[in-house]
């Protein structure tokens, strides 16, 4: 696929089939991540593959749990706050597959390398007919002890990146950007 046609196609998915996503894909999807840029190349990540319809459910309900007290006070926070005390709302969409992204230590730029691995690993599925979505609404969960030990993360790991995959059901709406601030320096 042209590099432009990912970029500007990719959406975050939110309907998914029931198809699974085959293993080889999985691999794939991984390889496309681990070459992204990263400090020093020191490649801090690990990527939890999880498939566990089961234990996705509990992950969802934990971490709507965990977030909902934590929401501040706004519109925008009223907006979640709502669909996360819906009992139907499920955070990973009912997706046939979690990848989190996790850094394998602490360091100052874990974060980043986690996120340009997850980008790689987005746009690389958009190219294999598969939808994506990060699902931040998992992150404080899952980096708490409990939500390590539900995944079966050492302590020491940093969940930095929970994406789903799948099949889309629909092919979503474009998202409109608002014109970029530019300052020239110059
Ligand atoms: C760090 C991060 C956290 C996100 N968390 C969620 C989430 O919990 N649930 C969700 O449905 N979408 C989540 N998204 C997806 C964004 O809502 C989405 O990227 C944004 O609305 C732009 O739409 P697009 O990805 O289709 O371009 C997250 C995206 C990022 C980068």
């Amino acid at each position: 696929m042209d590099l432009d046609e990912a970029i500007y196609g990719r959406r975050s998915t939110r309907e998914y089939t029931l198809e699974a996503v085959d293993e080889p894909t999985i691999r794939r999807l991984i390889d496309a991540a681990v070459h992204a840029p990263n400090a020093t190349n020191e490649q801090p990540w690990t990527f939890t593959v999880v498939r566990d319809q089961a234990l996705l459910d509990q992950v969802s309900q934990a971490s709507k749990t965990y977030v909902l007290p934590t929401l501040p006070a706004g519109p925008q926070a009223d907006r979640y706050r709502s669909w996360l005390s819906d009992p139907q709302f499920h955070i990973f969409y009912h997706a046939p597959l979690l990848i989190v992204i996790s850094g394998i230590r602490q360091g100052p730029w874990i974060a980043e390398d986690c996120a340009l691995a997850a980008e790689n690993l987005m746009l690389t599925a958009f190219g294999q007919g598969l939808g994506t979505c990060w699902v931040g609404f998992s992150q404080g969960y899952l980096n708490t002890p409990e939500g390590k030990q539900a995944l079966g993360l050492p302590a020491e790991w940093m969940p930095v990146a929970p994406i789903i995959v799948g099949h889309p059901k629909t092919m979503p709406a474009p998202v409109a950007r608002r014109e970029p601030h530019i300052r020239w320096v110059g």
